[in-house]
Parts: C-alpha cells; sequence; structure tokens
C-alpha cells in the first residue's frame, strides 16, 4: 500500500490551491497592478488595510499558538506600524480617525490564527511585485509611502520559509488543516468585501 502523503507537507499545498481562486479575486478587486494607478485609489487602500489589520493583529496576538511559532516572533511580523508610516508620509486623515473592519473572519482558535496570518504572511511575496510598480506608477519609495508593500524586504523569503515551517508543523493534524485552509479562505474573502465596500463608499 503506498504511503499516505505527510500531511505536514500537504497542507501548504492544498492552501496554496485550494486558495487559489480568493487570491485571484483578491488581485481583480485592487486593481493595484494597473498602469494608470492613482496616488488616490492607493492611499484609499492603505486606508482600508489599516481598517482591517487593526483589530486583526489585536486578535492574532492573543491566539497564536506559540509552540508551532517558537522561532517565529509575531511582533515582527506586524504591518499596523508600516501602514501607519505611509498613511502620515502621504498625508490626510490620521490612521486612528479611520473606519475599523468589524466583518472580521471567524478568529476564535489557533487554527484560525494560522489560517489567517498565511494569508497576511503571503501577501508579502505580492509585496515584492506590489512594491516595484508602485515605485514605478507613482514614484513611492519605502520612506515616501510605500512601507508595507515593501514588507519585509531582503527578508522576504527567509520570514516566508520560516512561516511555512511553523504552519507544517502546527497542521499535522487533518483538523487543524481543515480549519488553517478554511481559515485562510475566510480571511481573503473578509478583507476582500472590506476593501470593496469602502471603495462603493
Ligand atoms: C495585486 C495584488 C497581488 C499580487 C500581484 C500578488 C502576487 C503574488 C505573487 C507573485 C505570489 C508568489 C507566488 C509564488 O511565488 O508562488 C503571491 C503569493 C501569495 N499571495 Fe499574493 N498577490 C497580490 C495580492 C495578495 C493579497 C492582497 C493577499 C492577501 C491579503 C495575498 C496573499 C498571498 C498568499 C497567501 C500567497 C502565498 C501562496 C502560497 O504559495 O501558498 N496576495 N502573490
Amino acid at each position: 500500500m503506498p504511503l499516505a502523503p505527510a500531511l505536514s507537507v500537504d497542507v501548504l499545498d492544498r492552501l496554496k490551491a485550494q486558495t487559489r481562486a480568493e487570491h485571484l479575486a483578491m488581485e481583480d478587486a485592487l486593481g493595484l497592478m494597473r498602469d494608470d494607478l492613482l496616488l488616490a485609489d492607493y492611499r484609499r487602500l492603505l486606508e482600508r488595510y489599516f481598517g482591517f489589520y487593526a483589530p486583526v493583529e489585536a486578535r492574532l496576538a492573543g491566539l497564536l499558538p506559540s509552540d508551532p511559532l517558537g522561532g517565529l516572533d509575531f511582533e515582527t511580523r506586524r504591518k499596523l506600524p508600516l501602514l501607519r508610516a505611509d498613511l502620515a508620509a502621504l498625508g490626510g486623515p490620521a490612521a486612528d480617525t479611520l473606519a475599523v473592519c468589524h466583518a472580521l473572519p471567524p478568529l476564535r482558535t489557533p487554527a484560525q490564527a494560522m489560517g489567517c496570518l498565511y494569508v497576511l504572511e503571503g501577501a508579502t511575496l505580492g509585496g515584492v511585485v506590489i512594491s516595484r510598480h508602485v515605485q514605478r506608477t507613482l514614484g513611492l519609495t519605502p520612506d515616501s509611502g510605500a512601507r508595507y508593500f515593501h514588507g519585509n524586504g531582503a527578508h522576504t523569503a527567509e520570514m516566508w520559509r520560516a512561516f511555512r515551517s511553523a504552519l507544517a508543523g502546527f497542521s499535522a493534524s487533518a483538523a487543524n488543516a481543515d480549519a488553517v485552509v478554511e481559515s485562510a479562505n475566510e480571511t481573503f474573502r473578509s478583507l476582500r468585501h472590506w476593501y470593496v465596500r469602502g471603495r462603493a463608499a
């Protein structure tokens, strides 16, 4: 009888495959890679991200399992300070006066937190491409409003690898793996809906 595939590695493949549709929908909704990207649209996007990351990161901090995260310090992965710096650099309403998302993905268990963090950490990969695009189209650098998309900078690949290995360890049980995949999709959906509602407002 063939050996069952190792669940821990399997979950990483499953996550990528089973969130692919949501990732594409997100890319479409954001429209960030347009050549005619406007500064006003870019700022609006950062405002909505701020309103999402603020409550989500607060919940994650209380939920993330300390064991699997062993070598991973969530504090160094927080993106709210980067969004705050970008909003300040661009001028406009102060970050703390912005609307905050209440329709969050369910975040009650460590597995849900890991699924959510997968989405936020994965976003740093796209960030590499987006940050180059934002520099080319809007002339923004990490110091002048593109700190969030610059993200983990030169450490992006290394931090992503470390996260994936923690996630694989955590998801070694089938129940955790299912919950992680479901939460990742809920996170994509929740952020997308929040962003789209802001654009319509
Ligand atoms: C225009 C917007 C976006 C672009 C162009 C983009 C692009 C990319 C790219 C190039 C990768 C790396 C693929 C690879 O190396 O295998 C990636 C991975 C990923 N992105 Fe995005 N992305 C965008 C938006 C987002 C957003 C908003 C999120 C979440 C909030 C996100 C979450 C992820 C995740 C979770 C992965 C990891 C997939 C995996 O390997 O498991 N992306 N994205």
